[in-house]
C-alpha cells in the first residue's frame, strides 16, 4: 500500500486533439515525480518518469506490483530508444518502421539509461511507442521517457476506460487523463530481440502472423499459450504472476461452439444447485444457448478483435454483478485471438477445460 493518500483528478481530454493546457499540467506532474494514468491504443497505462527511481518505486507501491516485474518504457521517438537501449539491432529498426507507433514492445539489450527499478534488474529494456495522440502528446510535453504498466491494481484486468482506472487507483495517483475507451482492448505484443531468434513473450495487438510477415522466423514462448499455467524459467518476469483476473474464479472451456455451450450449461447447473451465482462469458449470437445465470457477451466468435475490445470490461462487469464463479467460452487462438486466449487462460490459472 502506498504510504500517502492523494486526491486523484480525472481530467477529460479529446482523444484525437488533446488540449495542450491539460497535457502540460499532466506533464508537469510527471516531471515532478508524480503518477499519471493515460490512454494508449491498447489499454490505459500508469506513467512515471522512467529515469526517476523514487517515482518508479511509488508506482510499484500504488499498483501493488512485485518489484521483479519490469516495466515497459514508452517513448515518443527513436532518439529515446537510442538513449535507453545499449544496442539497437537491425531487426528492431525494421520492426519500428513497420509497427511503430503501435502495439509492439521490443525487448532490447539494456544500456545505462533505465534504472534497475524499471528493468527489474535485468540486462534488457522493454520499449514501445504507443499509437495514441494523448500518450504521445504527454510524453513529448514532459520530454521524458515514461515507464508505464497497465493502470490497474496488480493482478486485476487491465483498464480500458478511465472509470476502470479510477476504480482501482483513485487515491493512489495524481491524475487520470480520460480520453474515452481504448481501441484494441488488449496489451501490446512483447517481443524479445535479445533471444537467439525473435521470441514473443506476450501475444498482443501485433499478431504473430504480422511479425512473421516482416521478420520470417519468430518463436512463441511456450508460456505465451499459457496452456498449463506457469512452468519453468520466466523470460518475461510478468509471465509467472496471476493476471487479468476478475474476483470470482474463472473456468475457461475450450472446444467447438456446440460442445462448449453444452459443457457450460452442465457446469452452470451444478453451481446453481449449490446455491452459487453463476456468470457466463459468451459471445454475441449465442443467446439461445444460455437461459440461466448472468450472461455477458464480448464480441463474436468469428471476430476476435471485437472480443479483445470488450474482454476486460466484461471481466470487470462480473465483479459488479458479484458472481461466485465465471464460466467462459474460449475462442480460436489465432491472430489477435491468441492474445485474448492468453489473457483468459491466465485469468483461469489451472481451471482449463476441454469440451
Ligand atoms: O499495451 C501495453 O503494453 C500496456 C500499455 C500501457 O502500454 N502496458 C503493459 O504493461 O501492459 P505491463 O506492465 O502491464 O506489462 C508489461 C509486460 C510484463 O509482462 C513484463 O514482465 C514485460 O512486459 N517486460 C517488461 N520489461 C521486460 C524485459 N526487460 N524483459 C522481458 N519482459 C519485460
Ligand atoms: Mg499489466
Amino acid at each position: 500500500m502506498p504510504d500517502d493518500i492523494v486526491i486523484t483528478r480525472c481530467l477529460k481530454v479529446d482523444p484525437r486533439h488533446p488540449d495542450p493546457a491539460v497535457i502540460a499540467e499532466a506533464a508537469l506532474v510527471l516531471r515532478r515525480g508524480g503518477l499519471v494514468a493515460f490512454p494508449t491504443e491498447t489499454v490505459y497505462g500508469l506513467g512515471v518518469n522512467a529515469l526517476d527511481a523514487g517515482a518508479v518505486t511509488r508506482l510499484f507501491a500504488a499498483k501493488g506490483r512485485p518489484a521483479d516485474n519490469p516495466l515497459i518504457v514508452h517513448v515518443a521517438g527513436r532518439d529515446m530508444v537510442f538513449q535507453l537501449a545499449g544496442q539497437v539491432p537491425e531487426k528492431a529498426i525494421l520492426l519500428m518502421n513497420n509497427f511503430w507507433p503501435g502495439p509492439l514492445t521490443l525487448v532490447l539489450p539494456g544500456g545505462k539509461g533505465a534504472p534497475p527499478e524499471v528493468t527489474g534488474g535485468l540486462d534488457t529494456v522493454a520499449l514501445r511507442m504507443p499509437d495514441h495522440p494523448v500518450a504521445l502528446a504527454l510524453i513529448r510535453a514532459a520530454a521524458l521517457s515514461v515507464a508505464a504498466p497497465s493502470a490497474n491494481i496488480s493482478g486485476r484486468p487491465s483498464p480500458t476506460t478511465a472509470a476502470h482506472v479510477m476504480s482501482d487507483l483513485s487515491g493512489r495517483i495524481e491524475i487520470v487523463l480520460d480520453g474515452g475507451p481504448t481501441g484494441l482492448g488488449v496489451e501490446s505484443t512483447v517481443l524479445d530481440l535479445t533471444a537467439p531468434a525473435p521470441l514473443v513473450l506476450r501475444p498482443g495487438g501485433v499478431t504473430l502472423e504480422d511479425l512473421r510477415n516482416v521478420l520470417g522466423a519468430v518463436e512463441l514462448h511456450p508460456d505465451a499459450r499459457a496452456l498449463s499455467g506457469w512452468s519453468g524459467r520466466a523470460c518475461s518476469p510478468g509471465m509467472k504472476y496471476t493476471h487479468y483476473a476478475p474476483r470470482a474464479p474463472l473456468w475457461l472451456v475450450e472446444g467447438g461452439p456446440e460442445p462448449v455451450a453444452v459443457k457450460i450449461i452442465e457446469l452452470a447447473r451444478e453451481y446453481r444447485a449449490r446455491g452459487q451465482r453463476v456468470g457466463i462469458l459468451s459471445c454475441s449470437g449465442r443467446e439461445e444457448f444460455y437461459s440461466e445465470g448472468e450472461v455477458l457477451q464480448a464480441g463474436s466468435r468469428d471476430d476476435p478483435a471485437a472480443v479483445a475490445v470488450e474482454l476486460y470490461a466484461v471481466l470487470r462487469r462480473f465483479d459488479e454483478l458479484v458472481v461466485d464463479v465465471i464460466l467462459a467460452e474460449g475462442i480460436k487462438d489465432e491472430g489477435i485471438g491468441l492474445a485474448v486466449m492468453n489473457r483468459l487462460r491466465k485469468a483461469a490459472g489451472r481451471r482449463l477445460l476441454k469440451a
